[in-house]
């Protein structure tokens, strides 16, 4: 080996070590909040044509949480875990660089309900936006987060997922009211002092896919008329089975891609923390990471599906379970189609 041949190696070498140690980002806090209006199957059952033992053991919810009142729309929720979020961690909100708000629920059509939220919280030294990618958009917006600190731009950033998904269902639909409930959940983002951290992604989406699951009008393509209202076309769409063959597809294959590529083994992974869609797609994708089910974070039983809110209301709730240095494999599998897997060891001890 020459000379400079040595030099260049040795700088990229350095340079890399220098940088994978520096600005490594790690989850340093997680909150959550679902509201107090608890939806039960039984009451389901009042509601439309279904009946426990169907969404039981075809989903595994019992029961969902749904925001009930005037007024009040995801960033209602979002606040309340970014709020707590803040406590826990000991933040001063004007610290806080960044808000990052995945949600498909948004108070408005604008502005962004990051905005809002960092509003309400008090980070005017932020800049905040909106990430839409449907049930993988806080995979999305965490990934988006980790960028920033790992790049060395920013100490801080607040990742929130919030959805009202009672405000896009259809109460008179079976097929989709048994499924989803609203929720917010909130991570904090910041450079780790060692390599514990988010270390890979595995992001894609496939946008043919759009037409198994949508909201048909309400956007630019087809705007609110009395036609669309009366045509029920503002309520969540989803041709269920289709989207179910996809999510088990996708999910497995994130997972597995990600495993490959951070040369892991399905058992050395200690948490698998998986969009709550349905319990039968969790546990295919469990199955496939050859993972047992104790390793596997489950919230849907008592939340159903909150879309953004799923993965970090999994990390609250498993918060105390947590140790330091644990493998932890996320994945979700969204409309779009979007759908992804991310590679992270824990930061703190829970
Ligand atoms: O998070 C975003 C991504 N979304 C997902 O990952 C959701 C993926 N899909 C699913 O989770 C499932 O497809 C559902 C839970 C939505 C539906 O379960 P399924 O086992 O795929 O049922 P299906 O749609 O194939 O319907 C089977 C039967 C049908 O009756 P027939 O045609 O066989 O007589 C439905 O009409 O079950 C009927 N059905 C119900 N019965 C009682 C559908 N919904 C209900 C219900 N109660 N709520």
């Amino acid at each position: 080996m020459t000379d400079s041949h040595f030099l260049y190696n040795k700088f990229i070498f350095d340079y890399n070590s220098i940088y994978m140690q520096k600005f490594k980002a790690s989850i340093t806090g997680v909150a959550g909040y679902v509201p107090d209006y608890i939806l039960t199957n039984q009451e389901l059952e009042r509601l439309v044509a279904t009946n426990d033992e169907w969404i039981t053991s075809r989903t595994g919810i019992k029961t969902r949480h749904i925001l009930k009142g005037e007024n009040m729309g995801s960033s209602h929720m979002g606040v309340k875990a970014v709020q707590i979020l803040l406590e826990k961690t000991n933040t001063n909100p004007m610290d806080v660089d960044l808000v990052i708000c995945a949600t498909t629920t948004p108070d408005f059509v604008f502005p962004a309900t990051a905005n809002l939220i960092a509003a309400e919280i008090g980070a005017f030294n932020a800049f905040s936006y909106d990430m839409q990618a449907a049930c993988s958009g806080f995979l999305y917006a965490m990934w988006a987060g980790t960028q920033f600190i790992q790049a060395g731009t920013y100490k801080k950033v607040i990742v929130v997922g919030a959805d009202k998904m009672s405000s896009i269902i259809d109460y008179t639909d079976r097929a989709t009211s048994i499924i989803f409930g609203d929720g917010a959940g909130a991570i904090m983002l910041e450079p780790s002092p060692d390599e514990d951290g988010i270390h890979d992604a595995f992001l894609r989406t496939d946008g043919r896919g759009w037409v198994h699951l949508h909201q048909k009008a309400g956007g630019s393509r087809r705007p609110p008329s009395l036609e669309t209202v009366q045509n029920r076309e503002h309520y969540v769409y989803q041709e269920g089975a289709v989207v179910f063959k996809h999510a088990v597809t996708g999910m497995a294959q994130a997972a597995e891609e990600i495993l490959t590529r951070n040369n892991l083994k399905g058992s050395e992974v200690d948490w698998l923390v998986p969009h709550q869609a349905n319990k039968r797609i969790i546990e295919a994708t469990a199955q496939k990471m050859e993972l047992a089910p104790e390793k596997v974070m489950l919230t849907i039983d008592r939340y159903g599906n909150t879309t953004n809110a799923t993965l970090p209301l999994c990390l609250r709730d498993y918060e105390s379970q947590l140790k330091k240095g644990q493998k932890l494999v996320f994945a979700a599998f969204g409309g779009g189609f979007t759908w992804g897997a991310i590679y992270a060891t824990w930061a703190y001890n829970g």
